[in-house]
């Protein structure tokens, strides 16, 4: 058991440094096992979800050398092992890509279904489907995908926006034979990132960011270097907690243009925010305003950054609305809130967050990644202490969150229990 212990009611000051995106590390790393060669990886998030998937990969025969914290070195030319091993694969939501990962290599998977925050009923129908219109067999086995076949180009129509179908689609079909043509793409920059990765070890992908991508097969990948981009929730998460807090940071390494939806709904609130090359300094001097939000595929506001903005909602004068575009439920949150002294009632896909003067200290659990993270920054508003508990959650998609919020002036402090989970490191 981990736990964050928070005394709050400063507002944050300084400036905090972005680490590599989560959703594109998460991508990106089962996609190295299409590449023959050494790949270099920079700005590798040091984050539970990372270590993960390394050990995934490394269980599997790949030679993983970490040159320092966040750059590594991976060669994949030797896996010969489809089967991930099934305890460390349910651990985590992205392990799905390891199935387009497996197939798009040796032609078959075997990969136990995914696990990680389940808020809402999270099907991957839609990456199956894809893989079927590619050639592949794919059954659902005692827990297991199983998928077997030669992968020849298709033209994929997906049902929805989906960004893990997406991406795996563009995966598998990088070494697929003949051209695969996928619409009503996801456009969310981890979507462009992964294509850029792959296309840099030289496959033949146009059109990410766009709604149809178009993936021209190639015989082989060879290795090189990449740098991750910037993590846009991270990013968005610190921005929330200034305002939050009142306070006056600096955000650096991101890229602004990915987080304009987010700086356009905190200017609506009354937040101050300068844009600078590679960093956003945000500034929250007025009392914060109410405003309406619904999450939506990028470039529309992520669902990822909703409890955040929830939170900001919560001490608004006056009453603000979230509907939820993207997920059936993800508002349990909103219970653990309200027992900090905020006004929200939940109906379905509908939040009214009714604005109250402050939030005051308890104990409350993180339910999920995101969710933590909004407890988090609950916690940095309250007068008194707060005891976030459950952070394991957290600490899947936030590099040294605590270290970086000390940086920032907060009074937080990590509590691991001697019998806890510790968190696993790959050499
Ligand atoms: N969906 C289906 N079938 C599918 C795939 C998706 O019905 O085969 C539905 C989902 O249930 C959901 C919607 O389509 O209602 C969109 O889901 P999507 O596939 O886009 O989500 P995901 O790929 O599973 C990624 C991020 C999530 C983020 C969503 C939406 C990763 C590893 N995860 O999930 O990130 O919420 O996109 O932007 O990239 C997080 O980082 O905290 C997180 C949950």
């Amino acid at each position: 058991m981990i736990k964050y212990m928070i005394q709050g009611g400063t507002p944050l000051k300084g400036s905090v440094n972005i680490s590599g995106a989560k959703n594109a590390a998460v991508a990106i790393l089962p996609a190295t096992l299409l590449v023959d060669g050494v790949c270099h990886l920079d700005n590798v998030p040091d984050i539970s979800d990372v270590r993960l998937l390394l050990n995934i990969l490394s269980d599997m025969g790949a030679k993983i050398r970490r040159l320092s914290p966040n750059s590594l070195e991976i060669d994949c030319t030797r896996v010969r092992n489809i089967i991930a091993p099934i305890e460390l694969v349910r651990r985590f939501r992205a392990s799905y890509y390891l199935i387009g990962a497996e197939l798009g290599r040796f032609g078959s998977a075997k990969v136990a279904l995914p696990g990680g925050c389940n808020f809402s009923d999270r099907p991957i129908d839609q990456h199956l489907k894809a893989f079927r219109a590619m050639g592949a067999e794919v059954e659902l086995q005692n827990g297991y995908v199983i998928a077997n076949g030669h992968l020849t180009g298709g033209h994929i129509f997906p049902d929805m926006v989906s960004v893990g179908a997406t991406i795996n689609t563009v995966i598998a079909a990088a070494l697929a034979e003949g051209t695969t043509i996928i619409e009503n793409c996801a456009k969310e920059p981890h979507v462009v990132d992964l294509a850029n990765f792959l296309n840099s070890m030289g496959a033949r992908i146009s059109g990410a960011g766009t709604d149809t991508i178009k993936v021209r097969g190639v015989r082989s990948l060879h290795g090189g270097s990449y740098t991750i981009i910037p993590d846009q929730i991270e990013a968005g998460t610190y921005m929330a907690a200034a305002a939050a807090t009142g306070g006056d940071v600096v955000i650096r390494n991101i890229i602004p243009r990915h987080l304009e939806c987010i700086t356009a709904k905190l200017r609506e609130m009354g937040v101050k925010i300068t844009e600078f090359d590679d960093s956003l300094r945000v500034q929250r001097t007025v009392p914060l305003r109410p405003t309406k939000v619904k999450t939506l595929p990028y470039p529309g506001f992520p669902t990822d950054m909703q409890p955040l903005l929830c939170v900001c909602m919560a001490l608004a004068k006056g009453g603000s609305l979230i509907t939820e575009g993207i997920y059936d439920t993800r508002f349990r949150y909103t219970a653990e809130l309200n027992r900090m002294g905020a006004n929200i009632q939940v109906d379905t896909k509908i939040a009214v967050i009714n604005g109250v003067d402050t939030l005051h200290g308890c104990s409350v659990k993180a339910f999920d990644l995101r969710a933590g993270a909004a407890m988090v920054v609950a916690g940095l508003v309250a007068g008194d202490t707060t005891v976030v508990e459950d952070v394991h959650y957290v600490e899947r998609g936030y590099e040294d969150i605590v270290g970086k919020l000390q940086g920032l002036g907060a009074t937080i402090k990590r509590i691991e229990t001697p019998d806890g989970q510790k968190v696993q490191h790959v050499g």
